[in-house]
């Protein structure tokens, strides 16, 4: 791993908290992600689970972790099953995690090899009345590939069809919501390299540079500190192509006289961060360009006193709907007399900003939780107002991420460059 070794006090308060929502006498079981297969002999980068991750800190693939609060025996009450190291693999791949190495990480004090695995489990299955397992249950997951967890559920409820199931990742969803001050600084440590990538690229970007040698500088500047990589495929996106939301194509020669729409963010020990900044290519905003921009800027900044403790989140994204209608009238894009006559479920803002303005963000960009629930202290949002003007081919979005306290927003980006004046400066510094 590039990053820095984590405190395992964080995966030991996740793991108290997890075992606190279990019902009596049960056990919950988490896998470890698998490492996708390409089409010849080799495989794609693993990404831990990051559930598993939440609640052990082990980033390592072939792992199992068990938790059973209520097991007679204490040594069982968690345990880890980790990948022995062959000699086949210390000589290929280097060596896994050691059972003192797995401890040190995650805390937990019983770890044994994942090949002992089924033998620990007939007999603390028959102990249990409930076993929890996890499967995704984010409202846009992808169901075509099935999950080592999907996979385990699927054995273990034919092997144990008398057991009683239950998904552990209602559990999971309401305790990655509230972040953790561990979590915050590894979250901090991913937007401050998201913020040297961008300090970076201001002084790189001009007319005629190719958006994948942007992408390839901010490459740079993330890994270089320690970064993973990306937090999701960057969107370096000029002119019209920032109208298209998700464009990753990232191909095209930036033009003079055109705004370049950035949406990226590294990703720090499994944490991401998610920024976007739309700036002018030549180092100048027209009247125009500036305008739109200004107005997006006001909504932001009119949406952060709007995160307030105990408000639904479905309400916050109608409050700024308001905000972005009243700016949208202002730019002459949208007419008074129309928007007092709109759909109310259908506003027309939508047609010049058609994405919600705010996520979860953790462990995953589209981090868990749920926007019926009400706002609370822990909670990290991502803050994300937009114009697309596809007839001007300008698109701006700026994206900050800021966290929940008892004493308002913290803005975790907020030394990121955003003021039209400050990047003009900096661009042309
Ligand atoms: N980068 C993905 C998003 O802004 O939601
Ligand atoms: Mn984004
Ligand atoms: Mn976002």
């Amino acid at each position: 791993m590039k990053y820095l070794p984590i405190d395992s006090q964080l995966f030991i308060g996740n793991r108290e908290r997890f075992a606190k929502e279990l019902k009596p006498n049960s056990m919950a079981i988490f896998n470890s992600n698998d490492i996708m297969p390409t089409n010849a002999d080799g495989v794609m980068p693993f990404r831990q689970n990051n559930d598993l991750f939440y609640l052990s800190g082990i980033d390592q693939e072939e792992t199992v972790l068990v938790i059973c609060p209520d097991a007679k025996d204490e040594t069982q009450r968690e345990m880890l099953f980790v990948k022995e190291t062959s000699d086949e693999i210390a000589i290929w791949e280097g060596a896994k995690l050691t059972h003192e190495q797995a401890l040190a990480v995650s805390g937990i004090k019983s770890v044994n090899w994942i090949a002992e695995f089924e033998g620990y489990m007939d007999a603390l299955v028959k102990d249990c009345d409930i076993v929890y397992l996890n499967q995704n249950i984010h409202s846009r997951a992808a169901k075509e590939v099935e999950t080592r967890d999907d996979r385990f559920a699927k054995n273990f409820k034919k092997k144990n069809p008398e057991v009683t199931i239950q998904n552990a990742a209602a559990i999971m969803h309401k305790l990655r919501a509230i972040k953790s001050d561990i979590e915050i600084t590894q979250m901090q440590t991913a937007c401050d390299i998201t913020e040297k990538g961008f300090r970076r690229i201001l002084k790189f970007i001009k007319p005629g540079v190719m958006e994948h040698e942007i992408e390839a500088e901010l490459s740079h500047e993330f890994l270089r500190n320690r970064a993973t990589g990306f937090a999701y495929a960057s969107i370096i996106a000029s002119g019209f192509d920032a109208c298209v939301l998700h464009y990753v194509d990232n191909n095209k020669e930036c033009k003079d006289g055109e705004v370049i729409l950035m949406d990226f963010g590294a990703e720090y020990a499994n944490y991401t961060s998610d920024m976007t900044r739309s700036v002018p290519v030549n180092g100048r905003f027209t009247d125009r360009q500036r305008d739109v921009y200004s107005a997006v800027l006001r909504v932001m900044r009119g949406a952060y006193p709007l995160l307030t403790i105990g408000k639904l989140i479905k309400d916050y994204h109608a409050e700024v709907g308001l905000l972005m209608e009243e700016e949208l009238i202002g730019l002459g894009l949208l007419e008074a007399a129309e928007v007092k006559k709109q759909d109310p479920e259908n506003p027309l803002y939508k047609k010049y900003f058609m994405h919600g303005t705010s996520h979860f963000l953790g462990l995953d960009v589209h981090d868990v939780g749920n926007f019926d629930w009400p706002i609370q202290a822990g909670n990290v949002f991502t803050c994300e107002p937009g114009i697309y003007i596809r007839e001007e081919n300008l698109g701006i979005r700026l994206e900050n991420d800021l966290l929940i306290t008892d004493n308002g927003v913290v803005d975790l980006m907020g030394n990121i460059p955003i003021e039209a004046e400050e990047i003009e400066e900096l661009m042309n510094g």
